[in-house]
């Protein structure tokens, strides 16, 4: 299998327009890298790819990935798909830059395909794209033979569909496994809590990308300097996963979805070598992993 990490920051990336803290203002004074919104590519044969997660970077994305170019005919794509993880507005802009691509299909739980529903009768009209309801536990075979089951890990709603009807997981984590190599990646950028079960995931898998939005419980208020809500965003720090990171030495631990106030994002940081010294990594944006 081979994974492309397309983007590794949080909703609205590294730098946010509208953000002028301390990580924002390094990058845009060249010491630290941009990082793009967090998505990955995943192919079990390097012809048929998927999308996890589409943010409104996804153009960029995409023109930066050899691997995605368009291709043999004029108007063909190696991209077969797109799965999500939630509903998210940074996870899911862009579907609509996607439009035109007849038959991409999208994976999503009942919750995410309910709050898309606007999205889907605007892409309705711009060619075909089905849709197919995401499952708890049960493996599904991609194009190209990667194997995915999803996981809920948790009830997460997006702002904007606090209202909705749909009761149900919210937010998913996704296990890809290629059955020709053995290989396993847990996919995971979004975790309100450890849930039960998640250690024998990460026990398993080769590699885990894992929600690394915050460090610090309180960081959001302290680097903006106004009440951030940040409890309830549904991301379990890295000062709480870190603990349970280090019981799986054998398993290669990245942290994504990286929020621009984190400290992490400056390797010079002493949060940094916090995760260092546990063997836990941060990665550029573009990383390729083969496993
Ligand atoms: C999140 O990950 O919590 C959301 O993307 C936050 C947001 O952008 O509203
Ligand atoms: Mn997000
Ligand atoms: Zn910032």
């Amino acid at each position: 299998m081979k994974v492309v990490v397309l983007g590794t920051a949080a909703g609205g990336g590294v730098p946010q327009w509208n953000c002028a803290c301390g990580p924002c203002g390094a990058v845009r004074a060249g010491r630290l890298p941009v990082r793009t919104q967090d998505a990955v590519a995943v192919s079990a044969n390097g012809v048929d790819w998927w999308l996890v997660n589409a943010s409104p970077d996804i153009g960029a994305q995409l023109a930066a990935t050899p691997e995605l170019a368009p291709g043999p005919g004029p108007r063909d794509t190696p991209v077969r798909g797109v799965l999500f993880t939630d509903a998210e507005l940074d996870h899911t802009l862009g579907l609509a830059v996607l439009r035109g691509a007849p038959g991409l299909r999208v994976h999503a739980p009942a919750t995410v395909l309910h709050a898309l529903a606007p999205t889907r009768a605007v892409l309705a009209t711009y060619g075909e794209c089905s849709w197919r309801q995401v499952e708890p536990e049960q493996a599904v075979v991609l194009a190209g033979g990667l194997e995915v089951t999803a996981f809920p890990v948790s009830g997460k709603r997006p702002r904007y569909a606090v209202d909705s009807p749909v009761a149900g997981h919210w937010v998913v984590a996704y296990r890809f496994h290629d059955p020709a190599t053995g290989g396993v990646l847990l996919y995971a950028p979004c975790l309100a809590s450890w849930p039960s079960g998640f250690d024998a995931l990460v026990a398993e898998a080769d590699v885990v990308l894992l929600d690394g939005t915050f460090y610090a419980p309180s960081e959001m208020g302290a680097a903006t300097g106004r009440p951030s809500g940040q409890a309830a965003m549904g991301h379990l720090p890295i000062a709480h996963s870190l603990p349970e990171l280090r019981g799986h030495p054998a398993t290669r631990r990245i942290y994504t979805h990286l929020n621009n106030t984190n400290p992490v994002l400056d390797p010079a940081s002493p949060e940094h070598a916090k995760i260092a010294e546990a063997g836990v990594e941060v990665v550029a944006d573009g990383t390729v992993i083969d496993l």
